[in-house]
């Protein structure tokens, strides 16, 4: 709900738990005044004006000296007007005028939920849901900047956007425009944000705040391996189970960049939004820009409410696919199991062997097209390699029909090799600086994403792949980032625009054909996790969280991404042992507990499986289909966190329903003679009655240590907690699942 109070000035914008307040302040800026719990009041009482030195004030209200931007909270900071804190907004006019001194004009309350232009933002759904925008606007410039609030009162989410508008009568260049401003007056803070590297994605970190700005950014092109555009602000006593937290998340793909500042007064703000960094904007009279959407949430209890909030969301409110909601089969995907090195006859006595196994589906990965036998070569080239495939690719696919089994095929769209038909035909259309050899990453350039032409041949070209090859699955992969930031097609005062009118295409090009090919299911991947964000899940359900299947590795790597991201988005197969990325042996049995925090399939060839093997793979294959609904609906609880001292992790799904608990734990390391391992379960019904259905221990002999129908209260299991057995070998695993006894 959203209210205007014409006494006070004020909007309050309310959830069914948070409320967020702002104001129209004295000289027409608007104020950020509190986004906590629902209560009832107006919190202007604590801007409270005073003279702290150094902190200028605005024309208007200069007498007293304690009114100044420096020191108010606000909705969206400008450069150079008095604020020397983060600024959300820095331009500069052709007639060399700086900055956006933004004052309120207008604002206007509607149902429904705003839209972005050519990118992807959330959707009502069955929500209703209202849009705040509040239009401010600069005298000197002429520059407006509407900002977009979506409330969804059931989901606890408020959106937020930018669109920024030039309505003066000279051009003016965005150096910056972030799409978020949130500060926080009181309080100490910490961060939680999620880093990492190729084959190691979004490791999470908890830091307290420094005095001074600390940066979470991309300028690789894409959200990256490196860090995650999404943060949590906590409490420092705040934990998965309880405690304060503020979550912002960026519904984007492209460079991003948050910054937090504590300031001089202790307060803190957080600026979120595509980064400056080789960024610049140049607007038109009459033109405008929108800023991507942040996802803002506030939670009191804790951390997994926190990530439960944004696993509904992005469910429900910003994935547009069907499958977002929807079972997804259990894959063999052909990478691991034979990287580029098959013809159509390896790949159909995998796709054979998989299925006798109980596999729905067989992904083609790279390798099946143009001359690519190695990553040096053959992107662009779309059409089949007739060496490996004499009979072509539709007859490969539907002999896999045939098996009763779905098809996949990996594509990586967005790159050009220079040993290419496509890149001899067209050297222009690659991202390269005229007069320098281009960066070449994996051997490949970047396709320019920003020129119409190359979108409509991508187009035409995937579209009609798909129209003439019976294929239920694509992996859509993107293996370097970008570089050489020059477009042959824009022109020289432009070049500042390359990345986001990259991404933007890129959106463009993912609208077309997810619109067009509503029932192929899309996977995202870049080098595994390298582009897991919000603006890729609205078109991709899925995505590959990363290229390391070692189980153990996987688990801090799973860990981290279930903060923000939903667990069946969470692409997570069963590879063979030793590792191919650690060369870590593992039993088959835990590889399989950890590919079940995600969608579960397989990465190996099956010829290599022992005959026990394959039948502990058939057994896993019944066990997800009975837990499925359970991993996709239920609500998904971190136990014992990977990244503790503890050499052990486990998580927990709750149905929604709380009739069906499944409790995962996987060992690290073990040592003789362990202390007893002890877990308090979470979000069951304290009064109901659980008993144990099924509970299997691998890679090491185990037994319950109670009577096999003892009958455990949901309290019982919560507060008193549950202990294992002990469990001893190399990394051994338990899921243990538990029913509601009904009667
Ligand atoms: C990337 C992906 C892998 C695989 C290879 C193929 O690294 O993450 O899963 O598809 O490309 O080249």
């Amino acid at each position: 709900m959203i209210q205007y109070n014409r006494l006070e000035k004020t909007f309050t914008l309310t959830t069914e738990k948070t409320m967020y307040q702002m104001q129209i302040g004295p000289a027409g800026h608007l104020l950020h005044l509190y986004y906590g719990p629902v209560t009832d009041g107006c919190f202007d009482y604590l801007q409270l004006p005073r003279d702290c030195g150094f902190s200028p004030n605005p024309y208007e209200l200069q007498e007293g000296r304690g009114w100044s931007l420096d020191t108010q909270a606000q909705e969206y900071s400008t450069a150079g007007t008095g604020d020397f804190r983060l600024a959300s907004l820095e331009t500069e006019s052709a007639q060399g005028i700086p900055g956006a001194d933004l004052r309120y004009v207008s604002h206007e309350i509607r149902p429904g939920k705003y839209q972005l232009e050519g990118m992807p933002s959330a959707f009502a759904g069955e929500e209703t849901v209202q849009t705040l925008s509040v239009v401010l606007a600069d005298a000197a410039t002429g520059i407006q900047a509407e900002l977009l609030y979506g409330v969804f009162p059931h989901r606890n989410v408020i959106t937020r956007a930018v669109r920024i508008h030039n309505r003066g009568t000279a051009s003016v260049r965005l150096n910056r425009a972030a799409s978020a401003c949130l500060d926080l007056p009181f309080g100490d803070w910490q961060l939680v944000h999620f880093h990492g590297r190729h084959t190691m994605e979004r490791q999470p970190e908890r830091i307290s705040l420094m005095n001074g700005v600390q940066t979470v950014s991309s300028s690789r092109g894409a959200s990256s391996h490196q860090h995650n555009p999404f943060v949590i602000l906590c409490q420092p006593d705040a934990a998965d189970r309880f405690g304060t937290c503020y979550g912002m998340m960026l519904v984007y793909s492209g460079n991003h960049r948050t910054d937090v500042e504590v300031d001089q007064a202790g307060a803190t703000r957080a600026v979120m939004g595509i980064s400056d960094s080789n960024f610049s904007w140049t607007l038109e009279p009459g033109e405008a820009f929108e800023t991507p959407e942040v996802l803002l949430t506030f939670t009191q209890e804790g951390l997994d409410d926190l990530s439960h909030l944004y696993h509904r969301f992005i469910q429900h409110n910003v994935c547009r696919s069907r499958y977002a909601l929807e079972r997804r089969p259990v894959l063999l995907n052909s990478w691991e199991a034979a990287y580029m090195d098959f013809d159509a006859e390896k790949l159909l006595r995998i796709a054979r062997d998989a299925k006798s196994l109980g596999v729905e589906l067989f992904v083609i990965d790279d390798g099946w097209f143009g001359n690519r036998d190695d990553d040096f070569r053959g992107l662009g080239d779309w059409f089949v390699n007739e060496k490996k495939f004499p009979k072509g690719l539709k007859s490969l696919l539907d002999s896999i029909h045939g098996l009763g089994m779905k098809t996949g095929l990996w594509l990586e769209p967005e790159m050009i090799s220079e040993d290419s038909e496509l890149y001899r035909r067209h050297p222009d259309w690659a991202l390269t600086v005229p007069g320098r050899k281009p960066t070449i990453g994996r051997s490949q350039l970047v396709l320019d994403l920003t020129r119409e032409d190359v979108l409509e041949w991508l187009y035409e070209t995937f579209a009609g792949l798909i129209r003439e090859n019976p294929i239920d699955y694509i992996k859509w992969d993107m293996n370097r980032h970008l570089t050489d930031l020059y477009s042959h097609s824009l022109p020289a005062g432009r070049q500042g625009e390359v990345t986001h009118r990259y991404v933007l295409g890129l959106y463009a090009l993912l609208e077309r054909l997810t619109q067009e090919f509503p029932d192929v299911l899309f996977e995202g991947c870049s080098g595994g996790g390298g582009r897991f964000d919000a603006g890729m899940l609205a078109y991709h359900p899925q995505i590959w969280c990363s290229d390391n299947t070692d189980p153990i590795a996987r688990l801090s790597i799973q860990e981290g991404t279930s903060y923000g991201y939903p667990i069946p988005a969470v692409g997570s197969h069963v590879s063979a042992s030793p590792n191919h990325q650690t060369g870590r042996r593992t039993p088959l049995g835990t590889r399989g507990v950890a590919a079940m925090a995600g969608t579960f399939g397989y990465e190996l060839d099956p010829a290599q499986l022992t005959e026990e093997e394959r039948e502990e793979v058939r057994q896993q294959i019944r066990q997800y289909h009975t837990w499925q609904d359970l991993i996709r609906e239920g609500d998904y609880y971190r136990i014992q966190s990977a990244n503790a001292v503890r050499p052990y992790t486990a998580w927990q799904f709750v149905s929604q329903d709380k009739e069906e608990v499944l409790l995962s734990v996987v060992l690290a390391g073990v040592t003789s003679n362990p202390r007893p391992l002890h877990l308090q379960l979470k979000g069951l019904d304290p009064k109901a009655r659980y008993q144990i259905a099924s509970a299997d221990f691998y890679g090491c002999k185990a037994e319950l240590p109670h009577a096999p129908d003892r009958v455990f209260t949901g309290g019982e299991l919560m507060h008193g907690g549950y202990t294992l057995p002990i469990l001893l070998g190399d990394y051994p695993s338990a899921q243990i699942y538990w029913k509601k006894v009904t009667g």
